[in-house]
């Protein structure tokens, strides 16, 4: 990357932003990637660091007893944010090692539907065909926004084995009503699944879905290797559950589903990173978001063989572009990031195999992006082939 196009460090930025991009490495690059990993703070790598540290010098064992203090904040940190009890949360490798844990527990049968939305992620729909279950469309508006008289509807002629929702979808802007949809599945006894890998640390969780699950490394800047799955105390009872080890009988249903040989060193800079976001605010922090994402398609709006989609106003910092003149995505992406420092994401068609028709440059800045950030994407853009 020429000198000319590094970052401003921090730009136009207000303080209390400024302050949480001064809490992270200094960047090197222009992370537009936060959909896919975001940056993590010192605290969070340093808590991180001090388990991996304690495990070499005491052994696993002992570090791990140390660590249960930190674990045991951090799991209850978690319900709070995903608005279920401290002993429905479970920590994981990551968010589809938290799908699979729940779909080998939930009892299904080979056959039975599970209700989606058109935009749902690409993996998740493969997740539920292994498992032998028939993913099956809900209504939808215009904008890709689950319809819910629709749902209302279909739910009073069919009942799906669960309804799953991806609150914030991964690949373009758009963000289902899961507060309204955990109402109606409520009222006819219908679980409500939520895929919170692109919610949690982005926008509000904590409205009652029956099953949650998340990852740690995007939006929460949490390490890679762990995830977390929430279900809430009315389902603990159906879930079938082998305990590993030996465990105490007070031991939740839920709890079980974690497995023994995890990394904890991930698990302690998850719950650091967690209470940094607790600490920054939830609420500032969504709203921050979607300033950054109206900022982004802003920016990005009328750039010439560029179309930006949802320019409607979506409370998500993930927005996508199409190429109207042809142009290889996936070597604008490798472009940006060779010759102008920037990150942002390539995205093939398998990310949401029934709505996508072609790939898209997906840009996913995080609460630090300022108008230069923006402003050399944009130049960028003009000037890339
Ligand atoms: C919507 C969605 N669900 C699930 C995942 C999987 O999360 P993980 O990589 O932690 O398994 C992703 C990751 O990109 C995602 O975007």
């Amino acid at each position: 990357v020429s000198d000319q196009y590094l970052k401003p460090a921090g730009g136009d930025l207000p303080d209390i932003w400024r302050y949480w991009h001064d809490q992270r490495p200094p960047a090197e690059l222009v992370h537009l990637n936060s959909a896919s990993v975001g940056r993590s703070s010192m605290a969070t790598l340093r808590a991180f660091s001090e388990q991996a540290d304690r495990e070499a010098a005491a052994g696993f064992r002992s570090a791990s007893v140390q660590a249960q203090p930190l674990l045991e904040r951090g799991r209850a940190d978690l319900a709070t944010l995903l608005g279920v009890q401290p002993a429905g949360v479970a920590f994981t490798q990551s968010g589809r090692a938290a799908l699979s844990s729940l779909l080998a527990a939930w009892p299904l049968h080979a056959g039975e539907a599970v209700a989606v939305v058109p935009s749902e992620w690409g993996p998740n729909l493969t997740a539920f065909t292994n498992r032998g279950l028939r993913p099956v469309r809900l209504p939808v508006h215009g904008d890709g926004r689950l319809d819910l008289t629709g749902l209302e509807a279909a739910l009073a002629q069919t009942r799906p084995a669960f309804v799953h929702l991806t609150q914030v979808a991964s690949h373009r802007c758009l963000v289902q009503p899961v507060t309204e949809a955990a109402r109606l599945c409520r009222a006819v006894g219908v679980p409500l699944w939520i895929d919170a890998t692109q919610a949690l640390g982005h926008v509000s969780t904590g409205y009652g879905a029956d099953v949650i699950y998340a990852t740690s490394r995007k939006w929460l800047t949490g390490p890679r290797g762990a995830g977390l799955l929430a279900v809430s105390a009315a389902w603990w009872d159906i879930l079938r559950v082998r305990p590993v080890g030996k465990h105490p009988e007070s031991v939740s249903p839920v709890a079980l589903l974690e497995r023994p040989e995890t990394s904890l060193a991930a698990r302690a800079g998850l719950c650091a990173a967690v209470r940094e976001y607790l600490d920054t605010g939830p609420e500032r922090v969504s709203q921050r978001l979607a300033e950054v994402g109206s900022l982004t398609r802003s920016a990005l709006a009328g750039i010439p063989g560029w179309a930006v989609l949802d320019t409607a106003k979506v409370s998500s910092a993930i927005t996508a572009l199409r190429a109207t003149a042809g142009q290889d995505i996936a070597a604008v992406k490798a472009w940006l990031l060779a010759d102008r420092g920037i990150v942002t994401t390539a995205e093939g068609r398998s990310r949401a195999p029934w709505e996508m028709a072609e790939p898209l440059l997906r840009v996913s800045p995080h609460v630090d992006c300022c108008t230069q950030d923006l402003a050399l994407l944009r130049e960028a853009l003009i000037a890339a082939d």
